[in-house]
């Protein structure tokens, strides 16, 4: 028999790239990964989020490394994978959590550099990355992607054209890496809802009990439940999942029927009127 403490350390062993490490969901998922045994190497542009996190990591145990850098520079993927080869000899996980949000507003004053912009951060991104770690390790030992995408993915809303876009496409692009690279490696998403994040700071900071209310579970997400839902994909225990998108979004695609009803729309309003970083 398993012991829940053995049970818990599913990646023992294993070492996984997390982008967008520094905070929010990305610091999360890393400290999640380091607890079920995973060596990590963490990445985020400010330096100094980045050094904080690997000090974090190690002090909770963890053989923890960063580099500096955004995933807007296919420099810098090369770098994060030369340096999770180094200091730990393999890649077997690839978390694409680093996103942006910009631009925000209508796409007919979307400008279009800024547009593409998006696409490099949310799509192209990932598939550099997981590019590099297939070249380096996961052609030849296998491996686990999952990519952060969002719940809102699957509709649209007021002013996140450019961002409900890209995550569309990032969707699709981890269905087909699923197709291409299996047997050898398993590719999935997960799709959070509102979770309680800098990024989200200006949806859910003023609306978070109307938005909350609205939900089956009654609250907004933490990061640490979108992290431990990356921590199973990442297992062995979700062997025979790929191409999945798993929604951790406390329920917000079922909000309808919920019996008390709360303010279905809480988000969208905030979405249409407030601004991020307003
Ligand atoms: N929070 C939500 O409600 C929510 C909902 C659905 C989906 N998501 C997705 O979850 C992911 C994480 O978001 P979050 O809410 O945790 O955001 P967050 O708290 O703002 O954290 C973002 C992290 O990514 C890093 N980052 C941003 N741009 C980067 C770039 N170009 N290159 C490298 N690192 C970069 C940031 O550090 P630096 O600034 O130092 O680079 C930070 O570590 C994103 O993909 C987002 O789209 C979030």
């Amino acid at each position: 028999m398993t012991s829940s403490r053995g049970s818990q350390r599913v990646l023992d062993g294993r070492c996984a790239v997390v982008t967008g490490a520094s905070r929010g969901i990305g610091r999360a998922v890393a400290e999640e990964l380091a607890r079920a045994g995973a060596r990590l190497c963490v990445t985020a542009r400010d330096p100094e989020g980045v050094r904080e996190t690997v000090a974090a990591l190690r002090a909770q145990g963890a053989d923890a490394v960063g580099v500096a850098g955004s995933v807007a520079d296919p420099a810098h993927l090369w770098e994060v994978t030369d340096r999770a080869m180094a200091a730990h000899g393999r890649v077997d996980v690839v978390v694409n959590n680093a996103g942006t949000n910009q631009p925000y507003g209508p796409l007919m004053d979307a400008d279009p550099d800024a547009w593409r912009t998006a696409f490099t951060v949310n799509v192209e991104a990932p598939l550099r990355l997981v590019q590099c770690a297939w070249r380096a390790w996961m052609a030849e030992h296998g491996g686990v992607v999952v990519n952060v995408c969002t719940e809102g993915a699957g509709h649209v809303g007021p002013n996140v054209g450019a961002y409900g876009t890209s995550k569309a496409a990032l969707l699709h692009l981890t269905a087909q890496l699923a197709g291409e690279l299996g047997p050898a490696v398993r590719v999935n998403a997960v799709s959070p809802g509102l979770v309680r994040t800098e990024m989200a700071r200006f949806v859910w900071e003023r609306a978070e009990q109307a938005v909350a209310a609205g939900l089956p579970t009654g609250r907004i997400g933490e990061p640490r439940d979108v992290a431990r839902a990356v921590r199973w994909l990442a297992s062995d225990e979700a062997s025979w999942i790929t191409g999945a998108d798993l929604l951790v979004d406390g329920g917000t695609r079922v909000r309808a029927a919920a019996p008390f009803g709360g303010d279905p729309d809480a988000v969208q309003r905030r979405l249409r009127y407030q601004f991020p970083g307003a």
